[in-house]
């Protein structure tokens, strides 16, 4: 008998503003043709001011657990991806099992910026087939909106707010690649590229600062490490390109997304996209566009789903599972 993490809830939840395109002509030298053909992005939503990230995660975690037809009481661990938690501790994870009303178990944040859920959903994973956690609430959240500079035209048009959440339980599979659940995970960081996306500040320099990057240089080690990243985990399990029914991207540029579903040989009919609509929302994209996903009726029960990230660190990997 093998123990696998099934998805049994998923939810999401975007902040009423949205900002489109055309807001950043009037502050900034830039178009609205010039981000739309560089990144795919027409809009994204914005946090309200008094609006943080737990706000967002308690969100999309009641719509999660409503969508399961579950209440907090049945959760026994959360696991908050972000890298934008309201403050430097507790851990936004905590604020969410305070709002939510669940009892016992235990949260905690995991911090891979835009891999972070990627991070979460092996985490979960390992606790569940450990016998650590039961049922296990795997969210992500962030507010980039806060850590963007707005005079910086070659970041400040790329990301959005967000958040979206799954639900996995443990439940009996055969072994086989046939189950539902979470079949592999394959993790990778390299702390050599730091440079390449950081945020100048933090608690070492006593403030938030904002958010740094070359973007070029993060484009070429995405389109080269998400390919290899979702080949890896879908291998650990003897399964190809052939057998996958979505890949669910992190979406951080449309031309990052269609390079890399070129390289996996899988056409764009079988890729979810929601770049455009959300801009790139960090550990959120990933569950956001899942959720989505459902909603919109093209992810169905069974189907077999990989997941690919890379953000900052450089933190990458992929997580194959069955719906
Ligand atoms: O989620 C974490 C991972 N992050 C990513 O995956 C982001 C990866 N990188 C990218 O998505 C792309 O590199 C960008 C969208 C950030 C930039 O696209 P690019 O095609 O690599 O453009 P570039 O940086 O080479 O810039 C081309 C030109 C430059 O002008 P010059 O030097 O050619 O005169 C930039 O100054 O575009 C200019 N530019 C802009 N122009 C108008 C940069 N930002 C803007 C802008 N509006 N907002």
């Amino acid at each position: 008998m093998t123990i696998r993490s099934v998805v049994i809830g998923v939810g999401h939840y975007l902040p009423d503003r949205v900002v489109e395109n055309s807001e950043f002509e009037a502050t900034l030298d830039t178009t609205d043709e010039w981000i739309r053909s560089r990144s795919g992005i027409e809009r994204r939503h914005f946090a309200a001011p008094d609006q943080p990230t737990s706000d967002l995660a308690i969100r999309a975690a009641r719509a999660a657990l409503g969508n399961a037809g579950l209440t907090g009481a049945d959760i026994d661990a959360i696991i908050l991806a972000t890298s934008t938690a309201d403050l430097t501790f507790p851990s936004a994870a905590t604020m969410v099992q305070g709002a939510i009303g669940m009892t016992g178990g235990f949260a905690f944040d995991v911090q891979a910026v835009c891999a972070g859920f990627v991070y979460a959903l092996t985490t979960a994973n390992a606790l569940i087939q450990a016998g650590s956690a039961r049922r296990v609430l795997v969210i992500g959240a962030e507010t980039f909106s806060r850590i963007i500079d707005m005079t910086d035209r070659a970041t400040c048009v790329l990301f959005g707010d967000g958040a979206g959440a799954l639900i996995l339980e443990a439940q009996e599979g055969t072994g086989s690649a046939s189950d539902r659940g979470i079949l592999a995970t394959d993790l990778h960081s390299d702390g050599t590229l730091r440079d390449l996306l950081y945020v100048d500040g933090g608690v070492s320099t006593q403030s938030t600062g904002y958010l740094r990057m070359e973007g070029k240089e993060v484009f070429r080690h995405a389109v080269e490490k998400l390919a290899e990243t979702a080949h890896a985990a879908l291998g650990k399990i003897g399964l190809g390109a052939d057998d996958v029914d979505w890949v669910v991207p992190h979406q951080a540029n449309i031309r990052i997304i269609q390079s890399t579903a070129r390289k996996l040989g899988v056409g764009m009919d079988r890729v979810v996209v929601t770049v455009q609509d959300h801009g790139n929302t960090s550990a959120a994209s990933i569950p956001l566009a899942l959720s989505v996903g459902v909603a919109n009726g093209q992810i169905k029960r069974g189907e077999l789903l990989v997941t690919e990230a890379i953000g900052g660190g450089l933190a990458w990997g992929a997580v194959v599972l069955r719906w």
